[in-house]
């Protein structure tokens, strides 16, 4: 059983392993190449506090913490966010609950936060991200080719979104 918190500062030594994984930083670099450090985490949770901007969730099963989700560049006027999402725990990717958050974000985004639109970018080369966004309405928006390198070859990155009107919460037995 999924369960959504507000991200705390306890969960800063697990962005560092998440982040770090390679599982995760392969899709979700800071574009320098190095790995992230606590003291970058601490860092980056104390301007979070501050920053009305942003929205970031905790998701665990079963009470254990497995990944990190949420909205960046929130604004106001334009009612529009980023998306962004990572589990970090290898044996829990694959299994519905990458669906099942962002169902759960999706909702607080277009139900509480009554946004117009959400956007993302994701790698061509992310198969399941881009399987799961479609499944939840994402359309592709837009393409910038070769903007991303890894594993030793030239990427594009998909810009894709989905509008509060399109936004059908689909029925998956939790
Ligand atoms: C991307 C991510 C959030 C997806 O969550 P998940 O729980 O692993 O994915 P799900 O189990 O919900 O599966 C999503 C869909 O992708 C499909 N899928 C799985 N592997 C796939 C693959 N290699 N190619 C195509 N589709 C695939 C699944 O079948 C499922 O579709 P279905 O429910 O219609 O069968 C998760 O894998 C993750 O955090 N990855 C690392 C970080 C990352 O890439 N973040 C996104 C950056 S844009």
């Amino acid at each position: 059983m999924l369960q959504v918190r507000p991200h705390k500062s306890s969960d800063i030594p697990l962005r560092v392993k998440w982040l770090n994984n390679p599982q995760v930083s392969q899709y979700i670099g800071d574009c320098s190449g190095e790995k992230t450090t606590l003291a970058k985490e601490r860092k980056w949770f104390e301007a979070y506090k501050k920053n009305s901007q942003k929205k970031f969730f905790t998701f665990c099963v079963d009470d254990e913490p497995i990944g990190f989700m949420g909205l960046s560049n929130i604004q106001k006027m334009n009612r529009n966010a980023e998306l962004f999402i990572a589990i970090g725990e290898d044996a829990y990717r694959g299994k519905g609950y990458g669906k099942q958050a962002l169902i759960w974000l999706l909702d607080y985004a277009f139900c509480t936060l009554k946004l117009h639109k959400v956007n993302l970018g994701v790698v061509d080369a992310n198969k399941r991200a881009i399987c799961l966004y479609k499944f939840l309405g994402f359309v592709e928006e837009g393409r910038m080719r070769e903007e991303i390198f890894i594993n030793k070859r030239w990427h594009d990155l998909f810009s894709m979104a989905i509008f509060q009107k399109n936004w059908k919460p689909p029925y998956v037995p939790f």
